[in-house]
């Protein structure tokens, strides 16, 4: 959101704030390099015309499934460059669940004018076939959370892309890395599970905490200035995130840590604006409580994670503001004012958040001071964003 706004603040110690968020993709994949190297070792032969290679990576969230999936692919792409015409499409089956949506995102990855629907899943697949054949391509598939596939619609797509090129006098069409929190290969069918190979597996450990310094420390050192994120405060975010092992924890740990010492008006990250409880009790917020809440009470919370994303706390009279930001994004009609501090009250009681009643209050009612002790914000409103789009 308003990306073009992040430089503003920037002083004593941010640069630029993206590379603090998530979403930001890493020029380079740190401290993954045996997993690199073993990914590398199953895909030996792709340099070869004619051949295809298959990959299964499992992981906990935040393990950098995603992150090195898509970097290998584009890896790879540039290094064969001269020798094989790869082409990487990543699809995430969390957003697009079916067989025929999963289809439609490979074909008009491929091409831009895809028709939007009035094929059968074999009739779109021999056109990604003849497309990718006229072209000349290669095509590594990546599909991301391929468990919410399986689950939807079963092995069939996948059952049916392996055997793309059988009975065409034809072979090497496509390569296909899945992507699973879960170990999926026992979701699989037999007869899929032989044509991957159980030794094609790659389960990613979730990161230590030296892994999760030096990807903190990757991020400090594109978004700030020199000097002012100390070795010692990347050692205490490394640990702080450790039993989470998630690398999501560690940047949201360092983005509010800057943040916090930005506004501080400090010239360097201390100790005290790393969130420690945060981290290690961020995960007692089960994703289902989520789920539990009315739309509402998801939009409310949401508007709130956003703001304590970056400040320590938020006035309940902006939050109310921001929620109605919220509601316009979402195309919904804001409650009003008695219904939105039920809400409030109720997530509240539910420990989702905390306020205390500020000392001197102007204005209608009272004003409170909301904070978010128990979780960090950034990972629930994943999770919010996530159940408001289903
Ligand atoms: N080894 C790494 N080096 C740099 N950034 C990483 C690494 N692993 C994860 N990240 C970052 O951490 C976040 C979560 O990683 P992601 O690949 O989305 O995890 P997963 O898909 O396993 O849930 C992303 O912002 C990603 O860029
Ligand atoms: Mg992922």
């Amino acid at each position: 959101m308003a990306e073009y706004l992040n430089r503003i603040g920037a002083g004593l110690i941010l640069l630029d704030a993206a590379p603090l968020s998530y979403d930001w993709v890493p020029p380079k994949v740190v401290g993954r390099e045996s997993d690199q190297e073993q990914l590398a070792g199953m895909f030996a032969s792709i340099g070869t015309p004619g051949m295809s290679c298959r990959a299964v990576i499992t992981g906990n969230v935040g393990s950098g499934k995603t992150v090195l999936s898509r970097s290998f692919a584009d890896d790879l792409a540039r290094h064969l460059s001269t020798v094989r015409f790869i082409q990487p499409v990543h699809v995430n089956c969390r957003n697009h669940p079916t067989t025929s949506q999963v289809l439609q995102r490979i074909a008009t990855s491929l091409d831009e004018r895809h028709p939007e629907r009035g094929f059968s899943a074999s009739e779109v697949i021999q056109g990604i076939r003849r497309n990718l054949r006229t072209r000349n391509q290669h095509m590594l598939l990546i599909l991301d959370e391929v468990d919410h596939l399986l689950r939807k619609d079963g092995g069939d797509l996948l059952y049916q892309l392996l055997r793309i090129d059988e009975g065409r006098n034809e072979a090497g069409t496509l390569s296909l890395i899945l992507v699973s929190q879960e170990q999926v290969l026992d979701q699989l069918e037999g007869a899929i599970i032989s044509r991957f190979g159980r030794s094609n597996h790659l389960r990613l450990k979730p990161y230590t905490d030296e892994q999760l310094k030096a990807i903190a420390s990757q991020r400090a050192s594109l978004s700030t200035r020199t000097g002012t994120v100390s070795e010692e405060i990347l050692t205490l975010i490394g640990q702080a995130s450790a039993d989470t092992g998630d690398a999501r924890v560690a940047i949201e740990l360092l983005e509010a840590a800057v943040m916090r010492a930005e506004k501080g008006g400090f010239q360097q990250v201390e100790p005290m604006h790393v969130q420690r409880d945060a981290a290690s009790r961020g995960r007692a917020v089960e994703p289902s409580v989520v789920d539990e809440l009315s739309q509402h009470e998801q939009l409310i919370l949401l508007a709130i994670c956003r703001r304590l994303r970056r400040d320590p706390e938020v006035t309940s009279g902006d939050a109310e503001k921001l929620y109605h930001v919220v509601c316009e994004e979402y195309e919904l009609k804001p409650r009003g004012y008695t219904t939105f501090w039920k809400h409030l009250k109720s997530l509240e009681t539910r420990g989702l958040m905390e306020s205390r009643t500020a000392t001197a209050s102007v204005g209608r009612g009272r004003t409170q001071h909301i904070t978010m002790p128990q979780s960090l914000p950034g990972q629930l409103e994943a999770r919010l964003e996530h159940a408001l789009e289903s």
